[in-house]
């Protein structure tokens, strides 16, 4: 596989030994967003689809970036302007969307458990399509399209029953057996129901094979599979479909992984698809986000114990939940610049033991006082924060050339506590 420009960290170079995101030092940053903070690189997302928009040019397509990765506002409004859609998975996203000043007409709606209201969100805000993920998904949207007076696009999601290698079982979502999708034999029979169903118009298919996926076998052979989908269905009078959403999983840099190359994947897929003439539909979120974050933490003591080093800093689980959830690995470097090198364990202050950034690494020797940036933590970073041990979420922050802008407040102890009733409504019997 060709090596792609895809680090993404060409825009965190030093200056004068400190760490810069485009033309920001992240030391005049932390200075006044404080810590722990996320900071995105608005070069880095344009880059990016760019890159993808450019691989995919000989075919009609349109992207869809899926906001669970990052659903930041500022950088919603970043990929918008840039002629993004979005693919949303719950009324929240839905929500955060529209606010965001996307139409429904740029709105995919996903998600395996949608609930009614949800749906009917949906429908309101008349989306391009949903991805229906059952019979029993389509016979409800069927119906509450008929109670709105609308109709219902749907594309269905099919599982492909591909395994795929990606970095953790958990990010693997297009196997046999996985809660996810229309088990491949029985798509048939469901596309079927949908025709018939009167407030309901097919016209799609759609996979998502998993997440961080290094390999485009499991495309090609995915798309394939949904080729021969459409070309059955056509043969069975459905001529409504417009859409093969091949979902998103391309892969990105953490470490020194070789990754796919973009334009080899669009010279694989293209055949298979234009033989169809339906739009190509991706949804990708990692890749559009992961390598313009990192996030910033100082840390707070360093101590011994077992003969081992220790690095306490002001973030853990709570912020990036993403190395103990799925032993990821993400590049961690000091801020300012040091000659020594230490091995210690990277920790956060939450009481778990798990609560860790990186385990048994080597990097700078830092002291207390000192910022560490945690590298490529723009997608699934933030989003997947908790308040935990009644922590605050971050403050998030965006920079653009020598411009930068705090575009989420660091939570209050207030905002912690906002939902709790003091003085509840009992119900039920009175004792
Ligand atoms: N479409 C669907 C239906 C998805 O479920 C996902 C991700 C995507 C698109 C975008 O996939 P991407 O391009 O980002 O790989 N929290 C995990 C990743 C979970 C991915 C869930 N689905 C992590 O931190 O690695």
């Amino acid at each position: 596989m060709g090596q792609s420009v895809l680090t993404g960290t060409g825009v965190f170079r030093r200056e004068g030994g400190v760490l810069q995101c485009e033309g920001v030092s992240l030391e005049a940053i932390a200075a006044v967003a404080g810590t722990p903070c996320y900071v995105y690189s608005a070069g880095t997302i344009r880059d990016r689809y760019a890159q993808l928009a450019g691989a995919l040019t000989d075919v009609p397509h349109r992207i869809h970036y899926t906001l669970k990765a990052n659903a930041n506002a500022a950088i919603l409004r970043l990929l918008r302007e840039l002629g993004a859609g979005v693919d949303v998975v719950s009324g929240g996203e839905l929500h955060r969307a529209l606010r965001a000043g996307f139409r429904g007409q740029d709105i995919i709606f996903g998600g395996v458990g949608k609930t009614a209201q949800e749906l009917r969100e949906g429908l309101e805000a008349d989306v391009l399509f949903f991805n229906v993920e059952s019979e029993a998904e389509l016979i409800l949207l069927d119906r509450i399209a008929a109670e709105l007076g609308r109709t219902a696009r749907v594309s269905l999601r099919v599982n492909p029953e591909i395994t795929v290698e990606a970095a953790h079982e958990y990010i693997k979502t297009g196997q046999k057996g996985a809660k996810f999708g229309i088990p491949y034999d029985e798509v048939l029979p469901a596309a079927r129901v949908a025709r018939d169903l009167p407030n309901t118009e097919l016209v799609g298919l759609d996979m998502h094979l998993g997440s961080q996926l290094f390999s485009l076998e499991p495309y090609l052979a995915g798309t394939e599979r949904l080729v021969l989908l459409c070309l059955a269905l056509r043969r069975e009078g459905v001529d409504t479909l417009r859409y093969l959403d091949i979902g998103g999983g391309l892969a990105v840099r953490y470490e020194d992984e070789s990754l796919p190359d973009l334009t080899q994947f669009s010279e694989l897929l293209v055949p298979g698809v234009a033989q169809t003439g339906l739009q190509l539909v991706m949804e990708p979120g990692r890749f559009m986000v992961g390598n313009s974050g990192m996030l910033v933490t100082r840390v707070l003591y360093r101590k011994r114990s077992g003969g081992k080093e220790h690095l306490v800093c002001d973030a853990g689980m709570t912020e990036l939940l993403r190395p103990s959830h799925y032993n990821a690995y993400h590049r961690i470097e000091a801020v300012r610049a040091r000659s020594e090198v230490m091995v210690a364990d990277v920790v956060g202050p939450v009481c778990e033991s798990g609560d860790f950034l990186a385990l048994d690494r080597q990097l700078e020797a830092v002291h207390p006082g000192d910022l560490l940036a945690v590298f490529d933590a723009g997608a699934y970073g933030y989003v997947m924060s908790s308040n935990y041990n009644a922590r605050p979420r971050a403050a998030e922050v965006l920079v653009d050339g020598d411009r930068w802008a705090v575009v989420t407040a660091r939570e209050r102890y207030e905002d912690l506590v906002r939902h709790e009733l003091p003085d509840p409504e009992w119900h039920g019997k009175e004792r």
